[in-house]
């Protein structure tokens, strides 16, 4: 099936629901398609791919900071949030992305960085020219710092990209003042939000975007808002899943960040259909379903699964799980295997189970070695049983295509401020982030004119849309049979599982005409009979002709 061949899925536009089990495919603007030859992805760009996109099956499309940015992080530290950067394009572009992508029956979410905004925002550069204890200084969080000097930093709270999270600024004949604090890296201030300033232009900035006709927001480190700044402050804990689950620790997942998220949900509702989020929350499992609660931004990522080997017993628990704490939410559940944080699925799958992946990346990829096709091929098993979970599915950029990670790439090409900020001691995240190969045959692979920003390796080659479109068993024709079928088969939320005995197998059904069957070991096992739907990988035949199911396979089966 080519672009132009494709069905197109007609969907109900306003559908206050249609969130509850999209797909959704997350585009980083910066390194999807170049339409202006600079080397970085663009508006236009993703513009121009909204017809693969709506031929590949997805329903929405997530774009990733596009805002005005020095990139001090990807675009996750913004100048501006109303505005687009003058690098990817202009405000009419984004509203022709819009049009296209709605004339397509897509939906656009946008990802909105409330934790902190970039040192580069008007707000900060009046901070900076503001005397402490001004309502300038007020809107961040600026404090004295400690010992006989103010020498010391006013807490150990670390950055979540290496070192402190205090910076300590200088006047202009190079007195030392006063800290600010930023959770990520120094050109990435953290906002007070208990400043009433604060809530309000946030308040501006949905409404901004909700009228240009978004549907949705992605909310970056929405566990992260609320701080307790009671001094002394107190130590922070271990972070992500071994956070608290009594919201006691000072800087993440505290309980007042929930009233923050009310105040949002009255924007949203203010439009027809009510206006969708999506919470980036690295808290505790048990805590996770409070910010998808319907008073608040209704969904939240489950991100259990990036950090799960390929193991029938750890997907299934987390899959368990997470079903019963987005029913007792209300919300939906959210499936994320990759995303532009975390190595890609096909070489987490192709290393040793466990594998110290930063340590991997920094060998360039060779301790321990990859099995590359063992990888895309647990991962295609693993896609495939994500697409049938109920729920939203979140699908990263070049996931279509069975992307491994760019685990070699150099020091001088990295970007990732976690590189430096560690002295060294991570590379970060930019070997997923590499520009998409469109067209084997084409500079750059298709992705523009100009050198990518971050160098494609010559295996992207064989992975190029061009090199994928029409082949039957490539990964691409796999992600658009089983999201067309998704579309044909999803009714109701339900999931019951049906066990066969066999450990290493993964077998639930969606409903009566739609079973999803993973066998997550090595060697094949009996297929339960039924029609194959959609498959993974190829099935077998036993000595009796039986069909088998061979290992790191998935198969989608109508049991009739
Ligand atoms: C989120 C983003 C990540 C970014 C960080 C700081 O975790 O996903 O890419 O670096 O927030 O904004």
């Amino acid at each position: 099936m080519t672009d132009t061949e494709a069905t197109i899925v007609t969907r109900d536009p306003s559908d206050p629901n249609w969130w509850r089990q999209a797909t959704v495919y997350q585009v980083y603007p910066r390194s999807f398609a170049d339409t202006d030859g600079d080397g970085l992805g663009d508006i236009a760009g993703v513009t121009s791919r909204v017809p693969y996109l709506a031929a590949l099956g997805v329903d929405a499309i997530w774009l990733s900071p596009f805002y005005p940015s020095e990139l001090a992080d990807g675009g996750y530290d913004v100048a501006d949030y109303r505005d687009v950067d003058p690098k990817l394009g202009s405000l009419d572009d984004f509203d022709g992305l819009v049009a296209a992508a709605h004339g397509a029956g897509l939906k656009i979410i946008v990802d909105i960085v409330p934790n902190h905004t970039s040192d580069q925002h008007a707000w900060f550069q009046e901070a900076l020219a503001s005397e402490p204890g001004s309502p300038a200084r007020a809107r961040y969080i600026f404090r004295d710092g400690l010992g006989e000097h103010g020498e010391i930093a006013p807490s150990t709270w670390p950055s979540n990209f290496g070192g402190s999270a205090w910076t300590r600024l200088h006047r202009a004949d190079g007195t030392p003042e006063q800290w600010y604090l930023h959770l990520f890296a120094p050109e990435q201030p953290d906002l007070d939000w208990s400043n009433p300033e604060v809530r309000e232009d946030f308040h501006t900035t949905l409404r901004f975007w909700s009228d240009r006709g978004v549907d949705g927001f992605r909310v970056d480190v929405a566990h992260g808002l609320a701080k307790d700044l009671v001094e002394p402050l107190r130590d922070a804990n271990p972070k992500d899943f071994g956070l608290p689950i009594d919201g006691s620790d000072p800087i993440y997942d505290r309980d007042e960040v929930h009233e923050i998220f009310e105040g949002w949900r009255r924007v949203f509702d203010e439009y027809d259909p009510p206006r969708t989020a999506v919470a980036e929350a690295w808290v505790a499992r048990e805590r996770v379903s409070l910010y998808a609660r319907p008073t608040e931004l209704g969904q939240a990522f489950n991100f259990e699964l990036t950090r799960a080997d390929f193991d029938p017993v750890r997907f299934r628990t987390i899959i368990e799980s997470n079903l019963e704490l987005a029913e007792q939410s209300g919300a939906s559940s959210t499936w994320v295997l990759s995303n532009h944080d975390v190595v890609r699925h096909a070489s987490r799958y192709g290393l040793p189970q466990g594998a110290p992946l930063d340590a991997w990346l920094l060998s360039d990829g060779t301790e321990p070695a990859l099995d590359r096709e063992a990888g895309l091929r647990r991962a295609r098993a693993a896609s495939l049983l994500m697409l049938a979970l109920p729920g939203s599915a979140y699908v990263y950029q070049g996931e279509e295509l069975g992307l491994h990670e760019v685990a070699d790439l150099q020091p001088d090409d990295l970007q990732d401020p976690v590189w430096i900020r560690t002295e060294h001691g991570r590379k970060g995240r930019d070997g997923c982030r590499v520009p998409i190969p469109w067209d084997e045959s084409e500079p750059a692979f298709g992705f523009g004119a100009h050198e990518p920003h971050l160098p494609q390796p010559a295996w992207f080659r064989e992975a190029a849309v061009s090199v994928q479109d029409g082949d039957p068993s490539s990964t691409l024709s796999l992600y658009r049979a089983a999201l067309a079928e998704r579309h044909r088969l999803q009714q109701g939320e339900d999931l019951t599982w049906v066990e066969g005995g066999d450990p290493s197998v993964v077998h639930f059904a969606r409903h009566a005409g739609w079973h999803s069957v993973t066998n997550f070991g090595d060697v094949d096992v009996a297929l339960p009979a039924g029609v194959v739907l959609v498959s993974s990988g190829p099935v077998t035949a036993g000595a009796d002709g039986a069909p088998r199911l061979p290992g790191g396979t998935t198969v989608w089966l109508d049991p009739r």
